[in-house]
C-alpha cells in the first residue's frame, strides 16, 4: 500500500515478535530516511537505530528495534521531528511492520554532540492485527471540532496519531491556505507543549503525504489569532 493509503489504515502497534528485522528491510528503511522531506530544512536531525538495551523505557511489551531521534535546538524543532518521522511511521506500516511513537522513556544518550534527544519510536514485526480495516475504527474528534470551516480535505490531518490521542491541532482556512494552531498547555498559559508540537508536525505530515505535489508550508505574519491556541504555521494545498 502507498503512504497515502496508510493514513486511512494505520494504527499504533504495541505487540511485537522478538524477531530482528532482516538486513535487506533495514537497508530499505535507511534508504527511505535519506529521502524524507523536512518541515524546516535548516534544522539538523539525527535518527539512531538502536535496541531496547540502549533506552530507558519501562514497557510491558517487547520492542526489538527502536529509533531514537535527536534534533538541533531551534524554533520549530518539535514540529519538524513529528513531520519527518510520521513519514517514516507510514513507510514502516506500508512495509507491513508495526510501529509506535514513544513519548515515555529516554535514550541513554541525552545528546549527540549539539543535537538533543527528542523522542523515540519502537518498530518491528507485529503480533496480531496491525491495521484498521476502515476509518470508522479511528477514535478521533469530528472535523467541526478541529476546524473553523469543515473541509473534507482535512481528513488526513484529523486521522493523525497524537500523544495520548490528544489531537491538539486546529485549522483556520482562507482559500487554499490552512493556518495551523496547537492548543496551549493550560488555560492561563501561552506555552505550547513539546509533545503537542510533535503531534502538530505529525498531522502536517499527513497533509503533505496526501498532497505531496502542492503542499507548501510557511509562516504567515498575518495569520489570525485563535484563543487558547498558538500559531504553528500555514500550508497551501
Ligand atoms: C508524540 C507521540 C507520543 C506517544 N507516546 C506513546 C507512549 O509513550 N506510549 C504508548 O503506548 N503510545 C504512545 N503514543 C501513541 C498514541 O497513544 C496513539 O498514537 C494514539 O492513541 C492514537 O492511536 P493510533 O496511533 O492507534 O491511531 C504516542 C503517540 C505520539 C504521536
Amino acid at each position: 500500500m502507498s503512504l497515502e493509503e496508510m493514513i486511512y489504515k494505520r494504527k499504533s502497534t504495541r505487540s511485537f515478535t522478538d524477531e530482528n528485522i532482516d538486513a535487506k528491510t533495514m537497508d530499505k528503511i535507511k534508504e527511505f530516511c535519506t529521502n524524507i522531506k523536512p518541515l524546516y530544512d535548516d534544522i539538523e536531525i539525527f535518527a539512531d537505530f538502536v535496541s531496547k538495551k540502549d533506552v530507558k523505557c519501562v514497557l510491558p511489551w517487547k520492542t526489538p528495534q527502536m529509533i531514537t531521534i535527536y534534533s538541533e535546538e531551534k524554533e520549530g524543532m518539535y514540529e519538524n521531528v513529528g513531520f519527518i518521522f510520521q513519514q517514516l511511521d507510514l513507510y514502516l506500516q506500508s512495509l507491513e511492520l508495526g510501529v509506535c511513537w514513544l513519548g515515555i522513556g529516554k535514550s541513554k544518550e541525552d545528546r549527540k554532540g549539539k543535537l538533543k534527544y527528542v523522542i523515540m519510536m519502537a518498530f518491528g514485526y507485529p503480533k496480531g492485527e496491525r491495521c484498521r480495516s476502515s476509518v470508522s475504527e479511528f477514535k478521533r474528534k469530528p472535523l467541526c471540532e478541529i476546524a473553523l470551516k469543515e473541509n473534507k480535505r482535512l481528513e488526513p490531518a484529523r486521522l493523525a496519531p497524537s500523544s495520548v490521542n490528544s489531537q491538539p491541532w486546529y485549522f483556520v482556512q482562507s482559500g487554499n491556505t490552512f493556518h495551523t494552531y496547537c492548543v496551549q498547555k493550560g488555560i492561563f498559559s501561552k506555552v505550547l507543549g513539546s509533545m503537542n508540537l510533535i503531534d502538530v508536525g505529525i498531522c502536517l505530515a499527513h497533509m503533505y503525504v496526501a498532497n505531496s505535489e502542492k503542499f507548501k508550508f510557511f509562516k504567515d505574519e498575518n495569520a489570525p489569532l485563535k484563543k487558547g491556541y498558538g500559531y504553528v504555521g500555514s500550508f497551501v494545498i
